[in-house]
């Protein structure tokens, strides 16, 4: 599957669809958790691990709260809403200073996790397209980094 990353223009809080019901039908609850816990062990290790909390109680937190909220936007049960209440992913990330070049690697984590999943290349394209497009609303430092792609050689 080609897990395409395309840039993100700043300031645009681009309108995402959220996942196919097929992911979370297909992956299971015990699925997406298992998926989240791999996501995480790769997080802490990454370029970007400075932002998630050092205290494993804390991570934890964030983890299970991360968790929540996914399988409630896959079509699960509505644990976030009940256990956190609304969120607000412009506001959750604010304290964050969240460059392209975090997203992308973010992006990278998951993308690694997600291709040793075994369900249907649908299912994960439609995860993949909600992930690649809802990120977009998190990164708040613009950079004015250019994604290879935009890099010309002279
Ligand atoms: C579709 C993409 C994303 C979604 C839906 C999402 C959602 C969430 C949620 C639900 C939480 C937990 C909030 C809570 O504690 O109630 C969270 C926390 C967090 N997210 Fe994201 N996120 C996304 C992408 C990213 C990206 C790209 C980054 C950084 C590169 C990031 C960095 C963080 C950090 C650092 C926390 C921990 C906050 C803390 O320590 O309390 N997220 N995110």
């Amino acid at each position: 599957m080609d897990y395409k990353i395309s840039k993100t223009e700043f300031g645009q809080k681009p309108h995402f669809d959220l996942p196919t019901p097929l992911f979370y039908q297909e992956l299971g609850e015990d699925g997406l958790v298992k998926l989240f816990n791999d996501f995480y062990d790769l997080l802490v290790d990454s370029d970007i691990s400075n932002f998630f909390p050092q205290d494993e109680e804390e991570l934890a937190k964030v983890k299970s709260h991360n968790v929540k909220f996914f399988i409630e936007a896959c079509g699960g049960p509505k644990y976030y809403t009940q256990a956190v209440g609304h969120f607000d992913m412009i506001k959750a990330h604010e304290p964050f200073s969240i460059t392209e070049k975090a997203r992308t690697e973010w992006l990278g984590c998951m993308q690694q996790v997600l291709a040793n999943v075994d369900i249907s290349q649908d299912a994960k394209k439609s995860f993949w397209n909600y992930l690649e497009t809802f990120s977009k609303h998190t990164v708040n430092v613009d950079t004015g980094l250019k994604l290879p792609e935009d890099i010309v050689k002279v």
